[in-house]
């Protein structure tokens, strides 16, 4: 779209357009860069207010807070930013901080969409050093991604106040741009309209936000993480716009330890619907259970203005999803995750799907929930042993995308795991978890690139579970653990990572309580399995290894001798 359509179609679309781009985000995130190319798309000028500083005080902001202190640059800062929000057209990139002070704040979203650009520490800590300019990052220092995780940690909630949500990591500056085009072209004008947006950017407490948001560019729905999510249900469907009847999915063991909770919220509501339970298990995430689901709905008279609630782990995620995706060619659905699994991987993402007999996930879609709903506190009745298992995706996380959380993880398994574990700090852990798969799949909805690095530990790790019958001696995230030291040890022999990592990696296992091996599976059939998913081809393997603690790519060179190797000595016993 050139700029004259998108500015025409603004107009059309909502009677005024808006005239004024703020970028905010993290030092080195890429606003400039992005302000850039909107800047030139739109044919307005870009205010960096950086530069303003400098233009205005003759030094740079690096220069200002080390001759003057912060709390006089930050004073200067703002009056700059004051002065820039006053003028349009125009796309301001705003310094790092800018965005903290609610005057500041309330001042930028006056005229401007304000634009959030979010990637992990990581990975702006390796941008930063393709192209240092550590001069121009004053408050960054020498361990410029611990310094990042510090800002990020201050700084994010402010962050998340802004009107879109744009991942800036798996996607090029163009497409970054583009995204933030089409959201101005379409909906800037409805944004900006939010009832009492300007008090709460204005504001100097600032309300809670969701933990995550996914924004593929054509879907964008929040993920709230906490205790207590499941009472304020009936009031975050309201804010989703969700009037309908409810049509809640479930299987028998959390309908039975969380049926009467969620009927009470709904009924005190005054919310109608109705409840299907499927055995617990993966054999219900079948063709079969998902045909009678889909009877019941025209049984229910169900329509496209009402709502599935998917209600448990991963396998009532997967089938409600596709039952969703498919009644009715789709009709809205929510996910309310009780499993850690499901918390922070399956709920995540969109990706629905039904087993048949011949593989597991094999019918399904790529269906965006309307929202994913995790209260903490179900995790209570999760068995110990799938509580684990969930943990398995939570480290893969942390190994791929953000060495900060593998810290944590490090600190305080004891605390995470256990009879009784500490339930704020694993909101905390599911919060940023779910957040990383978050940002990853809004860069990569379709796993075209980017969204691979989520298979780290599964290539070897699904194989185990064809070889050992789903459902039977590995749970999914057991699987995946030893499939990630597979991968490990793969990395080693090709001199991809030290040792040092992988010993880290398999401590970190282990504190949770998950396997390092696969002893006694057959290690023909493991290898049966990877030719069967077709990631072998002439000789060669397709591998996610890590690169170091918090950053994984996929590697498509692994020699098939040496994958054949490592399974075998994976799955020898004693
Ligand atoms: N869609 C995706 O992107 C994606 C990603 C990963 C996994 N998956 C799918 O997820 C499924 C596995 O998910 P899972 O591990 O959550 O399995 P699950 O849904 O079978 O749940 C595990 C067990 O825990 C029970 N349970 C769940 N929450 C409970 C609670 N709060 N209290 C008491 N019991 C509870 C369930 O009844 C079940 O017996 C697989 O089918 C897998 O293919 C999907
Ligand atoms: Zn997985």
């Amino acid at each position: 779209m050139t700029a004259r359509e998108a500015q025409a179609s603004t107009v059309g679309t909502a009677g005024v357009a808006v005239q004024q781009i703020v970028l905010v985000g993290l030092s080195g995130v890429g606003k400039s860069t992005v302000g850039a190319l909107l800047a030139q798309r739109l044919g307005w000028p870009l205010l960096d207010t950086d530069d303003l500083v400098r233009e205005r005080h003759g030094e740079t902001p690096a220069a200002l807070i080390t001759t003057r202190g912060e709390t006089t640059f930050r004073a200067l800062e703002r009056e700059v930013v004051l002065d820039a929000a006053r003028r349009t057209p125009a796309v301001i990139a705003t310094g790092g901080g800018a965005f903290q002070h609610s005057e500041s704040r309330r001042a930028l979203g006056e005229r401007a969409l304000l634009v959030f650009l979010d990637a992990t520490p990581g990975a702006i800590a390796a941008r930063l050093r393709a192209a240092p300019v550590a001069s121009e990052r004053p408050l960054l220092g020498d361990d410029i991604e611990a310094r990042l995780q510090e800002l990020d940690d201050e700084r994010r909630h402010a962050y998340s106040h802004a009107d879109l949500w744009v991942p800036a990591q798996g996607l090029e500056p163009e497409a970054i741009a583009g995204r933030v085009l089409q959201a101005w072209a379409g909906e800037a004008a409805t944004l900006l309209r939010q009832p009492l947006r300007l008090d709460r950017l204005g504001s100097a407490r600032l309300s809670a936000t969701p933990a995550a948001i996914v924004d593929t560019g054509a879907e964008r729905y929040p993920i709230w993480v906490g205790s207590g999510q499941l009472e304020r249900l009936p009031e975050r469907l309201r804010q989703l716009g969700l009037a309908g009847r409810v049509f809640l999915v479930s299987d028998a063991n959390v309908i039975e330890a969380h049926g009467p909770s969620i009927a009470r919220s709904l009924e005190t509501a005054g919310i109608p619907g109705a409840s299907y339970v499927v055995p617990a298990g993966e054999a219900s995430k079948t063709w079969r259970v998902a045909g009678e689901l889909h009877h019941w709905l025209a049984e229910q008279r169900a329509e496209r203005r009402d709502l599935v609630l998917a209600l448990g782990g991963g396998v009532v995620g997967d089938l409600a999803g596709f039952v969703a995706a498919t009644y009715l060619r789709g009709m809205p659905f929510v996910q309310l995750p009780t499993s850690v699994l499901a918390m922070n991987d399956a709920a995540i993402g969109g990706k629905v799907a039904v087993d048949l007999p011949a593989g597991k996930n094999l019918v399904g879609a790529f269906y965006q929930p309307r929202a994913v709903i995790a209260d903490i506190d179900t995790l209570r009745t999760l068995p110990r042993r799938s509580h684990a298992e969930g943990f398995a995706e939570v480290i893969k996380h942390a190994l791929i995308l953000d060495v900060g959380l593998l810290h944590l993880l490090e600190r305080n398994a004891g605390r995470l795991t256990g009879g009784a574990p500490d339930m704020e700090l694993l909101a905390q852990v599911t919060a940023r978890s779910a957040r990383l798969k978050a940002l990853v799949v809004s860069a990569d909805p379709q796993e075209r690139g980017l969204r691979a690095i989520l298979n780290y530990g599964h290539t070897i790790g699904h194989a185990i579970e064809a070889a050992s019958g789903y459902g039977g001696e590995y749970l999914h995230g057991e699987a995946v653990a030893a499939g990630m030291m597979a991968a490990g040890r793969i990395a080693v022999r090709m001199g991809v990572h030290s040792d040092d990592l992988l010993a880290r990696q398999a401590d970190v296992l282990r504190a949770f309580g998950l396997p390092l091996a696969a002893p006694g599976v057959d290690a023909r059939a493991v290898l049966d399995a990877l030719r069967r998913d077709k990631k072998v081809e002439a000789g060669r393997v397709r591998f996610v290894l890590l690169e170091r603690a918090g950053a994984a790519a996929l590697h498509e060179d692994v020699p098939e001798a040496l994958v054949a190797e490592t399974v075998r000595s994976l799955v020898a016993t004693g």
